[in-house]
């Protein structure tokens, strides 16, 4: 059957014909706009190493809320700037913490929109590393549980709708998940960042979250980027631990882990499109090195076909703009 019986290039010829055969779609409904809350401005405050993106005020976050609804964009994954840093991070607990203000005030206007609250410390301790430290400065695993399960449980008095750990401790989401049900929000959802790496494409966000560890690195608790087993073993934990979606962070070089995850656990499986990709992406078209809608909407959509449900990412707005002129 092969040539001259077989032509590839026949369904190619029109765009409807290649519309036809398209085995995977790229939609407004699988995109995630993530958001920096600092609710001491005033005003906007643009990210310089993330053209486009900027810290906002609470009512900056409502606008991007309902900017999100117009375009289709059904979720927002919030970050927060605190006034103050400390030891343990209590600024990520707060009931008056700009994560929860806007995500109580966007509730109450935009009830629709799915929530989602990163449950880390690092941006709110003064150490920067993402839970208290123990006497060989050292993340304290077990200390760091019973601060991230505070702060999941005032993200979800604020109406958080899903909780997405970020910290890479052992055991987070099932303790977590007990103080969930044990406050009474057991209809409040876990998206696990299971398979998070330890990588260097987080560099623009820790300006973005003013979050760079004060010393040392995250590669004692985030994962090494070469081992995909390893990635497969967290996401199992996860799940026996009561995760409700997985993630997989950052999305580009780990399309082999988003594949690996989604075929062997069955379970819905997210990816984060993170800084650095940004970063890189506006660094080349910014240049004139590539376009830079055709080159966006490329990568989202090998993200998807890579077996990504939904994606996380800086482009969402730009790229529900692009896709609804299509
Ligand atoms: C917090 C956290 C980080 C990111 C998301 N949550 C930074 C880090 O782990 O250093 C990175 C997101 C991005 O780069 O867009 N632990």
């Amino acid at each position: 059957m092969a040539f001259p019986l077989t032509r590839m290039r026949r369904l190619r010829r029109t765009p409807a014909l290649r519309e036809l055969v398209r085995e995977t779609r790229l939609d407004a409904g699988d995109l995630v706009l993530p958001i920096f809350v600092e609710a001491a401005l005033e005003a906007p405050q643009p990210i310089d190493a993330m053209p486009g993106v900027s810290r906002q005020p609470i009512n900056g976050a409502l606008s991007e809320a309902a900017e999100c609804l117009a375009l289709g964009i059904p979720a927002m994954l919030f970050f927060g700037i605190p006034p103050e840093k400390d030891a343990e991070g209590s600024g990520a607990w707060d009931p008056e913490g700009g994560v929860q203000q806007a995500i109580s005030a966007i509730k109450a206007a935009h009830p629709d929109l799915v929530l989602i609250a990163d449950c880390c410390l690092c941006e709110y301790t003064d150490h920067g590393h993402c839970g208290p430290l123990s006497d060989s400065r050292e993340v304290d695993n077990d200390a760091a549980l019973e601060l991230l399960a505070r702060t999941a449980v005032s993200q979800a008095a604020a109406g958080a709708d899903v909780i997405a750990p970020s910290d890479m401790m052992d055991g987070r989401v099932g303790f977590i998940r007990a103080a969930l049900d044990e406050a009474g929000y057991t209809e409040v959802a876990i998206l696990a960042y299971s398979a998070k790496f330890a990588s260097a494409f987080y560099g623009p966000f820790r300006e973005a979250a003013d979050g760079a560890p004060a010393f040392g690195d995250r590669r004692g608790y985030q994962m090494d980027p070469a081992n995909l087993r390893e990635a497969v073993r967290e996401a199992e934990l996860d799940l026996e631990e009561g995760a409700d979606a997985l993630m997989v962070k950052p999305a580009i070089p780990y399309l082999d882990v988003i594949r690996r995850i989604a075929d062997q656990t069955g379970a819905p499986v997210a990816a984060y499109n993170v800084s650095g990709e940004y970063a890189m992406v506006k660094a080349a078209a910014a240049v004139g090195a590539l376009d830079e809608q055709t080159a966006v909407l490329e990568l989202l959509t090998s993200i998807r076909r890579a077996g990504a449900d939904f994606v996380i990412t800086y482009h969402a707005k730009d790229a529900a703009r692009w896709l609804q002129k299509m």
